[in-house]
């Protein structure tokens, strides 16, 4: 072998990675520094806005394995987060925006932001085989382990919704405020919502969040790895198959309408997903809200129209239990737009519709409305709980009707949950300043929440786009559209994401 042949062969492999890290490094200066930080540290400009936030490349920590607790990820695992983002958090799916041997580069250059990557060969842990669909006794077998055994209640609470006994307190290895995810929302599982990416995440367990890896309790014989992936498959049949659809029906009773969110008539009434998606138009901005989706119900009998809200919060703010956690998001969302109040504020739900029928696709600004075109709207709350019926022109901005409300309202808080019944006559005794409801005809609608243990308050919170009501008459017409259905592009964009997650599902 020549001379210049051998030291070509010998510099390759090196040179090779040089050169990738270095493309990798201008791929990420562009597309990931702005959060991560030009050093890797997780402290780009945009970081102080976000919740979770983004990754400090520096320390090595990685949560979507794997590989067994405490290890580097390996290249498929970056692969994956990079490619698919992290549902339920501000990081990107990268797939689509750049290409794959971008993506490589990528991978190859966060790796020089740790020594601990340099000649490391992280491998996958070994597991069983994922056993066929689970029977009813395997579920609740399953649910058992949950609460028993592995104690999974104890932070994601009985039902999944995030409010188990140690929730308020959970942080992250860097101090910040940590919820315990809602298991009924697998589309927002950081590592994806498949049984396999659930079954994978418990066994590695989400490195730096208290989220335990559970690969001992097998290794000890306290439970199988078959019971684990039961545990899996049960956690996946706490989420729903959330379907998008933009015009809420109100069914037509014959009898007495619901006395209450918990009325079992409701059992039979449809309910209609409506993603939410943070405040981030106007300002204070809110970036980490709470309530990422509501289900919407309602029913009417000619005479009253009643519509019942439910949505998942772990805490029926205020919660002293949770001071811990809200003081934990003051202290961390500080520098966003200005400040926070000092206490936990109430539970929020805001219902609203224009005050004028619209005009061709003319609808008020979804935030509340504006001068120009003013909503009507139900703003309740959940201490005092009250619900005030008046007019807002812009988030903030309410302004109650006077003289005595004609909405009336019960609210139920059950294990993480709220459900919220309004109900008003169809004909407003002041038709000046509260819309009417007219059988047949669509008329749009739009939601606003707000979390009080979050820190949130009538601007700091969560929006809907507008979506449309519609009470059935009694022979509903065959042909029905909405001509003026106006859909905020990022609610559609939460409906994606969900669909992906269920799709994906299915396809194993
Ligand atoms: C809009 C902000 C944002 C941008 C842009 C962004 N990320 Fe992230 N990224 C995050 C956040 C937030 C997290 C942490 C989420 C969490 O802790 O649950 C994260 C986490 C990660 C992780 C850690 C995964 C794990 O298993 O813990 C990797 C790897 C990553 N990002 C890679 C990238 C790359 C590569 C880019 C650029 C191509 C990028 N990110 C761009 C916000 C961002
Ligand atoms: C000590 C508290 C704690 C315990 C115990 C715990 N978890 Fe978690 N879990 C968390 C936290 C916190 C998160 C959210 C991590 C994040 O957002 O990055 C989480 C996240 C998850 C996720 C979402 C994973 C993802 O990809 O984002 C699943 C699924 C889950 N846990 C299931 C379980 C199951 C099943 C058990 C019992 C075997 C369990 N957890 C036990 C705290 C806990």
């Amino acid at each position: 072998m020549n001379k210049t042949l051998a030291m070509a062969f010998l510099l390759l492999p090196g040179a090779a990675l040089a050169q990738d890290a270095d493309r990798g490094k201008v791929i990420y200066d562009k597309w990931c520094a702005g959060c991560h930080g030009e050093t890797g540290a997780g402290d780009g400009e945009a970081a102080a806005y976000m919740l979770p936030r983004p990754r400090d490349f520096t320390g090595a920590i990685y949560q979507v394995r794997t590989t067994a607790s405490g290890e580097l990820p390996t290249d498929d695992d970056l692969r994956k987060v990079i490619d698919e983002g992290m549902p339920g958090t501000t990081m990107p799916a990268w797939n689509d925006r750049l290409s794959g041997g971008q993506r490589d580069d990528v991978i190859a250059y966060l790796k020089t932001f740790s020594r601990f990557f340099d000649g490391a060969d992280p491998q996958p842990i070994t597991v069983g085989r994922r056993p066929g669909s689970p029977s009813e006794e395997d579920l609740v077998e399953a649910k058992r382990l949950f609460d028993d055994e592995l104690q999974c209640l104890r932070c994601h609470g009985n039902l999944g919704r995030g409010d188990g006994r140690s929730a308020p307190e959970l942080t992250d290895d860097a101090g910040f405020p940590i919820r315990a995810a809602d298991l009924t929302k697998n589309w927002r599982f950081n590592g994806g919502g498949t049984v396999e990416d659930i079954y994978m995440r418990m066994r590695t367990g989400l490195d730096g969040t208290p989220m335990p890896s559970n690969s001992d309790v097998i290794d000890n014989g306290i439970i199988t790895d078959e019971q684990l992936w039961r545990v899996a498959q049960y956690v996946r049949s706490l989420a729903p198959e959330p379907r998008r659809r933009d015009v809420i029906r109100a069914a037509r009773f014959e009898g007495a309408l619901p006395s209450g969110p918990d009325d079992a008539a409701w059992d039979d009434v449809d309910r209609y997903y409506i993603p939410m998606v943070g405040q981030i138009t106007i300002q204070p901005r809110w970036f980490a809200p709470t309530v990422d989706d509501i289900w919407v119900q309602a029913a009417h009998d000619g005479q009253t129209l009643a519509v019942k809200i439910t949505w998942n919060d772990a805490t029926q703010s205020p919660d002293p239990a949770w001071d811990p956690f809200f003081q934990g998001i003051v202290q961390t969302l500080t520098d966003v737009d200005g400040p926070h109040r000092s206490a936990q504020g109430p539970d929020r739900l805001g219902v609203q519709f224009p005050i004028a029928p619209p005009t061709g696709t003319e609808l008020p600004f979804f935030l509340g409305g504006d001068t120009q075109r003013p909503v009507y709207m139900w703003q309740w709350t959940s201490d005092p709980d009250r619900v005030a019926e008046g007019t807002a022109t812009g988030l903030g901005t309410f302004v109650a009707n006077g003289g005595s409300s004609q909405v009336s309202h019960a609210a139920v808080f059950s294990e993480g949950q709220w459900q919220v019944q309004f109900s008003r006559s169809l004909a407003p005794a002041d038709s000046s300043v509260a819309v009417p409801f007219t059988p047949g005809e669509p008329l749009p609608i739009a939601f606003y929440a707000a979390d009080g243990t979050d820190a949130e308050d009538d601007v700091r919170g969560s929006v809907s786009a507008w979506f449309a009501i519609y009470l059935d008459v009694p022979t509903p017409p065959s042909v029905f559209v909405v001509p003026f259905l106006a859909v905020f592009v990022t609610a559609g964009l939460g409906m994606v994401i969900v669909r992906q997650a269920q799709r994906r599902d299915r396809g194993v």
